[in-house]
Formats: structure tokens, sequence, C-alpha cells
């Protein structure tokens, strides 16, 4: 990917919130959420009736369009279009979402992005993040876009190995998309972790 080009591969327009973001959702309440790389809003619904701050970025502003529109207009709701590598984004949250992004990313624009998500949640914050790895070769269809993946587990381990990691899932799946057309075997890292108080 070029730096800055819109990259809009996102098999989960509609659909649910990803599986962590429920969890956390049915255990406790949450007053302001960030989602990096928010595509079409998905992660962020669950928060929009009782967070007073919803803020969500991405680069494609198709994406950003059709988030706006599904999670409406109201004080505190926030969504624009911003790149994680050069956002001069600055506040603070109590969780912060970035659920497939950091894979187009080259490894050091990943290393600098762990640290400006790290930066972006509150002192006994949350974060969760999932990301492909190269356990299993990324699909040939994906690999132009997505150069230069996390070898495994190690490098998102190693980036949070100061907060307190809530759960930490590392597998390899089957997925199917487009109606059953694109068939993908994935690796994929699914982080929660928690920021010291
Ligand atoms: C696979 S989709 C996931 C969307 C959303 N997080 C979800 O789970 O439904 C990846 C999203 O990351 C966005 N994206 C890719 N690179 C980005 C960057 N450098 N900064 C912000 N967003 C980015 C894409 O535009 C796309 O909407």
């Amino acid at each position: 990917m070029e730096n800055g080009a819109p990259m809009t591969w996102n098999p989960s327009t509609e659909g649910p919130p990803s599986r962590e973001v429920q969890a956390l959702f049915s255990e406790r309440q949450f007053r302001s959420v960030l989602d990096v790389g928010c595509g079409w809003g998905r992660n962020l619904a669950p928060f929009v009736r009782d967070a007073n701050v919803i803020h969500g970025f991405d680069l494609d502003a198709e994406a950003v369009k059709h988030a706006a529109t599904k999670l409406g207009y109201r004080d505190g709701i926030r969504i624009w279009q911003d790149d994680i590598r050069s956002t001069p984004l600055t506040g603070q949250y109590e969780l912060v979402i970035c659920l497939g992004v950091l894979h187009f990313l080259s490894t050091s624009e990943r290393a600098g992005c762990y640290q400006k998500i790290k930066r972006w949640v509150e002192p006994a914050g949350f974060i969760i993040i999932v990301q492909f790895n190269a356990v299993n070769p990324i699909p040939s269809d994906l690999a132009e876009l997505m150069p230069d993946v996390p070898a495994d587990s190690s490098e998102i381990l190693s980036a949070f190995e100061d907060w307190h990691v809530v759960s930490h899932e590392s597998y390899t799946y089957d997925d199917d998309h487009d109606n059953g057309r694109i068939h993908h075997t994935h690796s994929i890292d699914r982080l929660i972790a928690r920021r010291p108080a």
C-alpha cells in the first residue's frame, strides 16, 4: 500500500461487533471509546447508547460516511477520515479498538502505531487489537496489501509486555468472503490488554 492510499479491503462492512467488543461490553460500561480504522462502525455501535465519547476514524472516506450514518449524530460522537500513521490525535480513552488494521502497515509503522495506541488509553483502560500474522502465509490475493505482517504473536505480545493481558488468542482458520466465492486461510492474533492503573 502506498503511503496515504485508500485501503478499502473490508469484509465486515455489516454484521455484529467482534467477540472481544461483545465480551468487554457485557462486563462493564465505557465512558469513552476510540475505534482506529473503524470501517463501517460495527464495533462502536454497542457503545452509542451509554458512552459519552465515541470517536472513530478510518482512511477510507466511504467507510467514514457509512459509520457516521450508522452511529448517528449527537454530542460526543465524532467519525472522521484520518490515517493512524499521521493523525495528530492526542486524546485519551477508556477503550481503544483497532481491529483488522495494523497488518496493512510495515513493521516499523506498526511499531510506532503500537506506541500511539498505548498513549491513547487512559490508565486502567483497555485495548482490543486484532490482526493477521504470517504463521500461515497471507493469501495470495491479499499479499500485495499486506506485504509485511508480523511473523507471529511475539511482536504484539512484546509491544504490550508491560500491560496486563486480559486475553490472547492466536490461531489459524478458514474463512469465506463474497458469498463463498473467495476462500482464505488466515492466522490471527486477538488481544485484549489493560493498561496499568
Ligand atoms: C478489515 S477493515 C476493518 C474495519 C473495522 N475495524 C471492523 O472491524 O469492522 C480494515 C479497515 O482499516 C482501514 N485502514 C487501513 N489502513 C488504515 C490506516 N493507515 N489508518 C486508518 N485506517 C486504516 C481500512 O480503510 C478499513 O476500513
